[in-house]
């Protein structure tokens, strides 16, 4: 049976790749932080119906700004694959916590390439790095791929871009079968709630709930290329089961705006979306990435992935989730 270790198991891919990890008979371990609110939610449901002699999926306290204890959990555990998920991930939220971002997202990376490395040479263990899409910025370029230049516009894209060239570096300098997934944007019912496509779907199922009259909104012209969450867990996965370690982008290569994700959320439900959202501007950014779009050959091509979910599905996934989670009926609307 082989082991992994997830930092971010309690986040919406953490708690996916558990789930793929699982289904493989994986045993798997997670590093949970102390918060005041309960903050397993998305990985719970791996507990229920199972018997406790079954339960493959164990937690352990940690940080990633707190480094020996993360080594001290890997010498023990001794996993066959490490998923490094854990981070401040929201962009906007980097401009206020710049420091607290970089010392999670780089050093906490630095941190755990550390604890690897200090396992010895004997103990051959797979890295995968969170790298995101994000950290081409306002690219010259479109579609991105694995050669396109990095030009971060945000604290949390310049963290990511530190974190990228230090799994690169550990893997030339010690042999390190580290790979970074560049993924694009990706989504689903467990995306967090302040996210542009969750907070559309959920504003719109409280909306339809009528707990809610308005929906508030940024830049809604900005551009990206969404995925569905479940298959791009799959080419995390599938990146590690490789020979060589490499670097990946992942992504469908299709582009849309938030108002086109705001037209198919409302039109599912029958309702003209203008009627509801405002343009407010504490959602602006200092500095914003106007369009992402992704070039995934490369993964097409070595890992043999492709994506399964279009945007249309994505969205009535979404919505019909959301409307559930608020007790209204999606097979009302034909979702
Ligand atoms: P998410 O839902 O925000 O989850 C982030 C996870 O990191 C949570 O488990 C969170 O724990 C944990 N975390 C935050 N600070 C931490 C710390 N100091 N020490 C240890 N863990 C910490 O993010 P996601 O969407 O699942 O994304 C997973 C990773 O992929 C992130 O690194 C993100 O930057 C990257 N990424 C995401 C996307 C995307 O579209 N989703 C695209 C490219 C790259 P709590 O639950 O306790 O907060
Ligand atoms: N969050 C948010 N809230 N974004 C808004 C809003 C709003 O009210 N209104 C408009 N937007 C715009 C943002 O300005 C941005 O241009 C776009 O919607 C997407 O924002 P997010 O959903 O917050 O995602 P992101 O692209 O900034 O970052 C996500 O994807 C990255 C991969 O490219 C995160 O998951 C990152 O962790 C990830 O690396």
């Amino acid at each position: 049976m082989k082991t992994a270790f997830i930092t971010g198991i309690t986040g919406q891919d953490g708690s996916h790749l558990a789930d793929l990890l699982i289904a493989k008979g994986y045993e798997v371990h997670g590093v949970i932080r102390r918060s005041s609110a309960f903050n397993t939610g998305r990985i719970m449901h791996i507990y229920q119906d199972v018997h406790q002699e079954d339960v493959r999926l164990h937690l352990h306290y940690g940080d990633l700004t707190d480094g020996d204890p993360l080594m001290r959990l890997l010498d023990k555990i001794q996993p066959d694959e490490i998923y490094n998920l854990g981070a401040q991930s929201h962009v906007r939220i980097s401009f206020d916590a710049p420091l607290y971002t970089a010392d999670v997202a780089a050093l906490g990376t630095l941190r755990m390439l550390e604890a690897l490395r200090s396992l010895g040479a004997d103990h051959v263990v797979r890295f995968y790095q969170a790298s995101s899409s994000e950290m081409f910025g306002n690219s010259k370029e479109t579609p991105q791929n694995e050669n396109t230049p990095f030009r971060p516009t945000s604290p949390y894209a310049c963290a990511k871009v530190f974190a990228f060239h230090q799994a690169c570096q550990y893997r030339e300098a010690y042999g390190i079968h580290a790979s970074n997934g560049i993924l694009f944007n990706h989504e689903g019912p467990r995306r967090g709630e302040t996210f542009v496509t969750r907070k559309i779907t959920r504003g719109l199922a409280r909306i339809m709930d009528g707990k809610d009259q308005k929906l508030f909104l940024g830049n809604i012209d900005a551009k990206r290329d969404w995925g569905y969450v479940a298959d791009y867990v799959e080419a995390m996965w599938l990146m590690l089961q490789q020979d060589e370690p490499d670097d990946y982008v992942i992504a469908t290569g299709k582009m849309y705006s938030v108002r086109d994700f705001l037209d198919r959320a409302f039109s599912l439900v029958g309702r003209d979306w203008r009627d509801f959202v405002e343009i407010d501007p504490r959602y602006f950014r200092p500095s914003d990435v106007a369009e992402l779009c992704g070039d995934a050959s490369k993964a097409r091509t070595k890992l043999g992935w492709a994506p399964s979910t279009d945007f249309d599905e994505l969205v009535r996934i979404m919505v019909a989730a959301d409307l559930e989670a608020e007790n209204l009926d999606p097979t009302k609307y034909g979702l």
